[in-house]
């Protein structure tokens, strides 16, 4: 019988290869969970929220919800060394309930190609941004000049569509090769650098003089400014952040040697993305009120890519330094964008007996045909506003703020309720009191509080008194 069959889960082996080390799921996660998500749209959602309440609801959602979720995806991806639609089929069984969770798994496959639909487009975005950053278009620039030259940039449909085939050529280089060729080097110097450069941004945004003004943005909660979508925004913004709810790094588990410590594990990466996340805001708020523009903090998907511009241009070095920050958050969007494809890849892969490279090629190339709706969203069909909302925006709500959550809910039900004690135990490494604490929150918690939000945010639920 093949080790990927074996009904004991301690024997079972991935079809995909294995991480070489700890260190390399440890890079591998944190490059999945580093990317657009802290430093393109953390930001803009904090500025849309109206800041302080919003990021402190954010960084609850991390702890309570996003901490234990990331746990209860590492376990059931280990234990079942398979795709995610497949774990979750086989785990239901052999717990005893039924093989019907493979639809959560379903729905993180389909997540995870709409996320990147969108996704690949705003990473084309930073690709660009690196070659008008190293011919120094924003030297010296106005405001009013960055801001002209990203409204005429996202108007040029084809050249958003250019950038976007290029970028889904890269993630599908990467994802083509396997686990642990492709990603391993990429995250291994990405992050600290990514970190580091951070720090000599934040260096210039504590001298900009408005530096006291953006800390109190990001940090002094108005809560009477914070509405109930706000709070649904803030939870579906920690689901994104750290890759959960969507199997991506259920995905990861399967590779997951078996001594590798799940919450150590799980602890680092949100600790590093959580500070890549804050460190943004810290840099972004303070240049946003230097620049005089505070209206830009409502304006949603922009903000990064008009400020940055605009404020490095005024630096000394900044052509340097702009070239080095978009260059970075490609690579990082890159990263990242592996682990969006991963759960879809390796389930065409096991489930219709593909090789990896056809299988990437497919849905790289679906991916790829669907983007075309988000680069439509900012030209073509700029006023085309199903909802309220262009299908940009459709698409990150539906997809971060509802259906991360949903999977985010099941995935916690499952481990909690479904599994019984002795498998989680045993994946968890014992049963002391942080598995304890993982139970408590995965059978409560998380359930409880993912509900509350929807139904609040939906107004199903109304105030009481
Ligand atoms: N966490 C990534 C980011 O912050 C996005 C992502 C979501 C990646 C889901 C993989 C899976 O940019």
């Amino acid at each position: 019988m093949l080790g990927s069959q074996s009904a004991d889960p301690a024997r079972r082996k991935s079809l995909h290869g294995h991480w070489s080390s700890k260190m390399a799921f440890v890079l591998a996660v944190t490059g999945s969970a580093v990317g657009l998500g802290n430093i393109w749209r953390f930001p803009y959602v904090v500025g849309e929220n109206g800041g302080g309440a919003f990021v402190l609801v954010y960084l609850a959602c991390v702890l309570l919800i996003g901490m234990p979720v990331m746990m209860s995806e590492i376990l059931i991806g280990r234990r079942g060394r398979r795709n995610p639609v497949a774990s979750m089929a086989l785990l239901g069984e052999e717990e005893g309930s039924t093989r019907h969770w493979k639809w959560i798994g379903v729905l993180g496959v389909v997540a995870g190609i709409l996320i990147l639909s969108y996704y690949s487009v705003v990473a084309g975005w930073t690709l660009a941004y690196v070659v008008k950053s190293v011919s120094g278009a924003f030297t010296a620039a106005s405001t009013d000049m960055v801001t002209a030259q990203y409204d005429s940039f996202v108007g040029d449909w084809r050249l958003l569509a250019l950038c976007h085939t290029l970028f889904m050529g890269l993630a599908v280089f990467v994802v083509g090769r396997g686990v642990e060729r492709g990603l391993e080097q990429a995250v291994r110097f990405m992050v600290p650098a990514l970190l580091l450069l951070l720090l000599v941004l934040l260096g210039y945004s504590v001298t900009s003089g408005s530096f006291g003004e953006g800390l109190t943005f990001m940090f002094s909660p108005v809560w009477e400014d914070l509405t109930w979508d706000g709070v649904l925004a803030a939870m579906g913004q920690a689901f994104f952040t750290l890759s959960i709810g969507m199997g991506a790094i259920m995905a990861y588990g399967a590779y997951l040697p078996e001594e590798t410590s799940i919450p150590g594990a799980s602890g680092t990466v949100v600790v590093a993305d959580t500070m890549i996340a804050m460190l943004a805001g810290l840099v972004i708020f303070p240049l946003v009120f230097a620049s005089g523009l505070e209206g830009i903090l409502e304006a949603g998907p922009g903000l990064v890519f008009k400020i940055l511009p605009w404020a490095l241009g005024q630096m000394p070095g900044g052509a340097f330094f702009s070239t080095i920050f978009f260059i970075l958050l490609s690579f990082a969007a890159w990263t990242s964008a592996i682990g969006l494809m991963e759960p879809a890849v390796a389930w065409v892969v096991e489930h219709f007996n593909k090789t990896r490279a056809q299988a990437t090629a497919m849905i790289g190339g679906l991916i790829w045909l669907l983007g075309f709706a988000s680069v439509f969203s900012y030209n073509l069909l700029a006023d085309f506003k199903p909802f309220g909302r262009t299908i940009f925006d459709n698409l990150g709500r539906l997809t971060n703020d509802i259906m991360l959550p949903l999977g985010g809910l099941f995935i916690a039900v499952f481990a909690g309720w479904v599994m019984c004690r002795n498998s989680s135990a045993d994946e968890l490494g014992g049963a002391g009191l942080i598995y304890k604490l993982w139970r408590v929150l995965v059978r409560f918690v998380v359930p409880v509080g993912i509900l509350i939000v929807f139904l609040k945010s939906s107004g199903l639920l109304p105030d009481l008194g």
